[in-house]
């Protein structure tokens, strides 16, 4: 197949690019191309004419997003809209990444496909616009939503939790923030999975099991020997960021289980993460 990978310098295009060998792949990301650009990204997708758009580029930095939400949504909600329109002119398929913070967190119990969206920051808002132009201008989509992935050299909770725990001797973690820790490279054989399929629809990609960030960060420091370091629980409430995450927002695989996409737990894919 030929396709078009955007953002593929980012944490998952990054674990994508290996994955796709075997097919034609041309590469969108900046500086080289913006997707905000309507005209040169549909000229460059014109002229390459790929079957299938797969779509992760995105403004992915939450407090940025929050201080400027018309850039947010410029680049993840009109940036996606070109992206969309690029593929509906060229008949290509479309995969677009989308996020559990299309979600507003209130939930007693994990986030289905098909639960109603209520995005509570400008992130999430974006997100969601982007998801609103691939579902209304495409018939040929997937949406894959994810949440809290970190990657190797990525800018990413692992890393930040390592590098504190060395600086700082000690921590406090927020305990009543819970989601899915998920690892890139899961995530990215889940898609290329995925999109032999052609089945259609909406999906949660994350790795099995949820958990606070006060979890996640004790299980980091489990596995690369800082155990001793203490860490201290901290209320979301106490914890003052530009952005407001969704409180419980961690998601449910039923569709992607259902065609034999499954993820293994998030403590085994941080172990094999933390010893690469
Ligand atoms: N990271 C997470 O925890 C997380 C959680 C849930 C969902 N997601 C979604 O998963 C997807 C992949 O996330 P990721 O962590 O791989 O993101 P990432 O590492 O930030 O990569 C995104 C890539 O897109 C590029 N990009 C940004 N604006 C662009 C534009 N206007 N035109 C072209 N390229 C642009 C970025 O370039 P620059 O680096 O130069 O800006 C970067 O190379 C995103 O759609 C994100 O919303 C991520």
């Amino acid at each position: 197949m030929r396709m078009v990978l955007t953002g593929h310098k980012g944490q998952l295009g990054r674990a994508l690019l290996p994955l796709l060998a075997g097919h034609e792949v041309a590469g969108v990301d900046l500086p080289e191309y913006d997707i905000t650009d309507r005209g040169a990204l549909r000229a460059a997708i014109r002229d390459f004419r790929p079957d299938l758009i797969l779509h992760p580029a995105a403004m992915t930095d939450v407090e940025g997003c929050a201080r400027d939400p018309d850039l947010a949504y410029r680049v993840n909600g009109m940036g996606t809209q070109n992206v969309a329109l690029a593929a509906a002119e060229v008949g290509a398929e479309m995969l677009y990444v989308s996020t559990n913070e299309v979600f507003d967190g209130q939930a007693t119990e994990p986030y289905h496909e098909w639960a109603p969206r209520n995005p509570i920051n400008a992130y999430g808002r974006s997100k969601l616009a982007g998801e609103w132009y691939v579902q209304n201008l495409l018939t040929r989509f997937f949406i894959v939503r994810t949440a809290w992935l970190y990657a190797p050299g990525g800018r990413n909770f692992p890393h930040r939790i390592l590098q504190l725990a060395d600086e700082r001797g000690s921590l406090k973690v927020v305990a009543d923030e819970v989601g899915n820790p998920t690892y890139v490279v899961d995530l990215a054989r889940a898609i290329a999975a995925l999109i032999e399929t052609h089945a259609y629809g909406v999906y949660h990609a994350v790795n099995a099991g949820a958990a606070s960030r006060y979890d996640f960060a004790r299980e980091i420091l489990r596995l690369s020997g800082r155990e001793s370091i203490p860490v201290e629980p901290l209320a979301l409430a106490e914890f003052q960021r530009a952005s407001t995450p969704p409180a419980y927002a961690p998601l449910a695989n039923n569709a992607a289980a259902a065609l034999g996409i499954t993820f293994r737990p998030w403590q085994a894919a941080l172990a094999e993460f933390l010893s690469a």
